[in-house]
């Protein structure tokens, strides 16, 4: 079954083509981070614009790289929640649109199911279920009891902040292009992550939310205290380790209370390499499921692949075309 992905939920338009699932024929990926480095963050209007622009492109280019035609698909999939209202329209109505004009259904998934979808993708072994799920990302940050594919229970989450913008808003504060997350990395792999002794916060009685907005404010009131330019790196190692140790505390955590070995993990911030190390160096004996580091960031070939497994979930069935986007859709309550 030739499944074609539609990603908008933000600042990527993405399409992919893949095969019963899993097989990837061809991912195309357009990025706006170019656009919103001028304004340091996604502007809203400008993406819905640049998503308008890049998408039917994004698409042909997709088919053609598949080497295959659009009569050739059999299903469309959309992530049309959660994200930005008008940048989730775009892709939904383009979804809508091809279902129509081809004869053929087209399924809406979530974006945040997606992220965990891709770790399934990207490993030939499966996780033993009940698994733990989390996503680090921009827009995200939460950890799950996974029952089974499609069944999650939340176990924590942010209370403010996401880990991918904290540490964009850190690059921010260290002068750095956005998005920042992968250049707070570069400079940190020059520090010392035992300089500053930052924690990132903890929520009275919920030990497995999260909270990062005071980390970034630590990092504020570093930069205005004797901070020379040679400390720039020791204090991008020092957000960034206080950052990842967190979540890696919290999921180690539950792992620990719910007895659970398997963690699959996705979002941005699994692009990560300092995340991965720390894992295996503090949590050795978490079997992690990570992405590939192309399907760790926003990408359609997720929405491609967990379209395929929701499609058969709904016994085959595809969405009515009245469904409508969500910038807001738990995974559970
Ligand atoms: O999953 P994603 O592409 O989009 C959302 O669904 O939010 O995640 C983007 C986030 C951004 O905040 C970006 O700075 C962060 O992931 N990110 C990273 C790295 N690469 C991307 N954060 C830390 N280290 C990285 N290497
Ligand atoms: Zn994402």
């Amino acid at each position: 079954m030739l499944v074609l992905g539609i990603e908008s939920t933000c600042d990527e338009t993405a399409c992919a083509i893949v095969k019963d699932g899993r097989e990837i024929l061809s991912s195309v990926i357009a990025s706006q981070a170019d656009i919103h480095n001028m304004f340091g963050g996604v502007v809203p209007e400008l993406s819905c614009r640049q998503h308008v622009e890049v998408m039917i492109p994004t698409l042909k280019q997709c088919v053609e790289e598949a080497g295959i035609t659009l009569s050739d698909i059999n299903l469309i999939a959309v992530a049309y929640a959660p994200g930005l209202i008008g940048a989730l329209l775009l892709g939904l109505n383009t979804a809508k649109a091809l279902s129509l004009a081809l004869g053929i259904p087209f399924v809406g998934v979530n974006h945040v199911e997606a992220h965990l979808y891709a770790a399934l993708m990207s490993n030939e072994a499966s996780p033993l279920f009940p698994c733990l799920g989390v996503v680090v990302s921009g827009g995200h940050t939460a950890l799950w009891d996974v029952e089974e594919l499609g069944t999650y229970h939340l176990i924590g989450h942010t209370v403010d902040d996401a880990i991918g913008e904290a540490f964009d808003k850190t690059a921010k504060l260290l002068g750095l292009p956005y998005p920042g997350g992968p250049h707070v990395e570069s400079l940190a792999a020059f520090g010392d992550p035992q300089t500053y002794s930052f924690r990132a916060g903890q929520v009275k009685g919920r030990p497995f939310d999260f909270s990062f907005s005071g980390l970034k404010t630590a990092v504020l009131y570093a930069m205005k205290h004797d901070f020379h330019e040679k400390d720039r790196a020791n204090l991008a190692a020092s957000f960034q380790d206080a950052a990842l140790i967190d979540v890696i505390n919290k999921t180690a955590l539950a792992a620990r209370n719910k007895n659970i070995s398997d963690i699959i993990l996705g979002g941005g911030v699994t692009n990560n390499l300092r995340i991965r190390a720390l894992f295996r160096e503090r949590a050795p004996s978490l079997r992690c499921f990570w992405p590939t580091r192309e399907l760790s960031l926003d990408n359609a070939a997720m929405i491609a692949g967990l379209g395929f497994n929701v499609y058969q979930r709904r016994n085959q069935q595809g969405h009515p075309l009245n469904l409508e986007a969500l910038t807001r859709l738990p995974l559970s309550a």
